[in-house]
């Protein structure tokens, strides 16, 4: 079997821009009660390698071109690097009211694997790391994704097959495994979003580009933000996790229920309702902000790819909403939700894409074109669809105590991008943020605001049922 490889498409390439900035680096940490046994580990890596060729591709630059492609690697490659307790301690000095799971996660959405130096154009798109943590009783295992090769669907999915893998692998012996055949997927990696979409939407992009370009000007990067603690200092991205609990969440969803909503409708209001009321108390004047949803395009592309069908196939539709200060929150939920909808109806998330990605290119490339050269380009993000996990079986048997994923905000981003998943019937969100263009405290505080609206319109849903 050969090299192979593919040029990347529109958003991929997108990513490795934006990558380069510090937006984009997926990360999957997992705390487990269990010594993860190298060698099962590197065993079941491999064969995720070898069942999903993006994973043994590595993103190869070419200078002259200025363009990226993917080459995928015959045989499964990665190597396991190994932090001991001393190492670890390091990282987690001086923060001892943050967890060690979150402090590593941190820690690695700051590696930046994908700066190039001037000799090294060529990377890999799959790292993994295991962390002891003081005390040798716990284990944290990182596996860090170039979002190219990594969208929320795919760190999913691989967190899943990772956990069967591992599973398989405690429980057979070296013999066993020796004996075994593991078949290769030949196939090449999966096309790129923009060579399968329907038909008839690529020739829509073309009719009506020079309109749609209008309504994405440079002046949709001029929305309200969030107040700026310190615009000038290098960024980093930091996180704060939201948690509620399966009660507060149940009335939650009962309330999205009833108005026909997604959960996202009900984040993303909460979320403009608690900036608002940080950013003016007192006046009453109208602000604009940027809302993003973003949408997995896996289902509708032709053909249809399957969860399983690693890379990147999400598409991102930025609405914009007037807030005076006042609204409640099911029924600014229900107007996030349905704008998000008849824009998506229309298909704007595919026929806008390119003029999306352009915006943003646009953006990296002059970041004064951004309020403060913040790089904001909207105050959050969210996902239409919640992830639901209720494994917590499968995951009590490798050890797994918590898990916390998301990506890296800290190059051009919204302010707050919001990766939201509901275990065990617990919402659990982890809350991305550039720092110290915001900081801790003031996104703490955010996220709190932002979690009593959530609990009170849960509430106030459980009365309204009730009377
Ligand atoms: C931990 O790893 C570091 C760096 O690899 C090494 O210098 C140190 O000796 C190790 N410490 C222990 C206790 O093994």
């Amino acid at each position: 079997m050969s090299t192979q490889s593919r040029a990347v498409g529109g958003t991929e390439h997108n990513w490795c821009r934006a990558v380069v900035g510090g937006t984009g680096i997926a990360v999957l940490a997992i705390i487990s009660s269990k010594n993860p046994d190298v060698s099962h580990l590197k065993n079941a890596l491999h064969k995720l390698q070898i069942s999903h060729p993006i994973l043994r591709s590595r993103l190869h630059y070419s200078p002259t071109a200025n363009s990226y492609s993917f080459v995928t690697s015959p045989s499964p490659f990665i190597q396991i690097k190994y932090f001991n307790h001393s190492t670890t301690c390091q990282i987690l000095e001086n923060n001892q009211n943050i967890s060690p799971l979150h402090l590593i996660l941190e820690h690695e959405l700051n590696k930046n694997a994908w700066v190039s130096s001037s000799c090294t154009t060529k990377h890999d798109v799959f790292f993994a790391s295991v962390y002891a943590l003081p005390g040798a009783t716990r284990w944290v295992l990182v596996l860090r994704l170039h979002a190219a090769a990594c969208d929320r669907t795919t760190a999913v999915s691989l967190l899943r097959e990772l956990l069967t893998l591992m599973a398989i692998e405690e429980e057979e012996t070296g013999f066993q495994q020796g004996q075994k055949e593991i078949t290769m997927n030949k196939g090449e990696i999966s096309l790129a979003m923009e060579d399968i979409l329907p038909k008839g939407i690529v020739k829509k992009t073309l009719w009506a580009r020079g309109v749609d370009m209008l309504s994405y000007s440079v002046n949709s990067l001029r929305f309200t933000n969030l107040r700026f603690k310190d615009a000038k200092s290098p960024r980093s991205t930091q996180v704060v996790r939201l948690l509620i609990n399966p009660d507060d969440t149940q009335k939650i969803l009962t309330g999205c229920k009833a108005r026909g909503i997604k959960l996202c409708g009900a984040l993303g209001a909460a979320g403009l309702i608690a900036a608002h009321s940080s950013k003016s108390r007192s006046d009453h004047q109208k602000k604009k902000y940027g809302v993003v949803t973003l949408t997995d395009c896996r289902s509708i592309l032709e053909p249809p790819l399957s969860n399983h069908h690693f890379g990147f196939y999400h598409s991102a539709i930025l609405n914009t909403h007037a807030i005076k200060g006042g609204e409640k929150l099911w029924e600014l939920a229900e107007k996030v939700y349905t704008v998000f909808t008849h824009y998506k109806s229309c298909n704007k998330h595919l026929s806008d894409m390119a003029d999306l990605n352009f915006l943003m290119c646009r953006a990296m490339e002059n970041p004064g074109l951004t309020p403060s050269a913040s790089l904001r380009t909207c105050l959050i993000s969210v996902f239409e669809d919640t992830v639901i996990d209720e494994s917590s079986n499968q995951q009590n048997q490798v050890g797994v105590e918590d898990y916390m994923g998301c990506a890296s905000a800290h190059g051009i981003a919204p302010s707050i991008a919001i990766f939201d998943t509901i275990r065990d019937g617990r919402l659990d969100c982890i809350c991305v943020y550039p720092s110290p263009l915001h900081s801790r405290e003031q996104m703490q505080e955010l996220v709190d605001n932002m979690k009593c609206i959530l609990v009170d319109a849960g509430k106030n849903v459980a009365d309204e049922t009730e009377s």
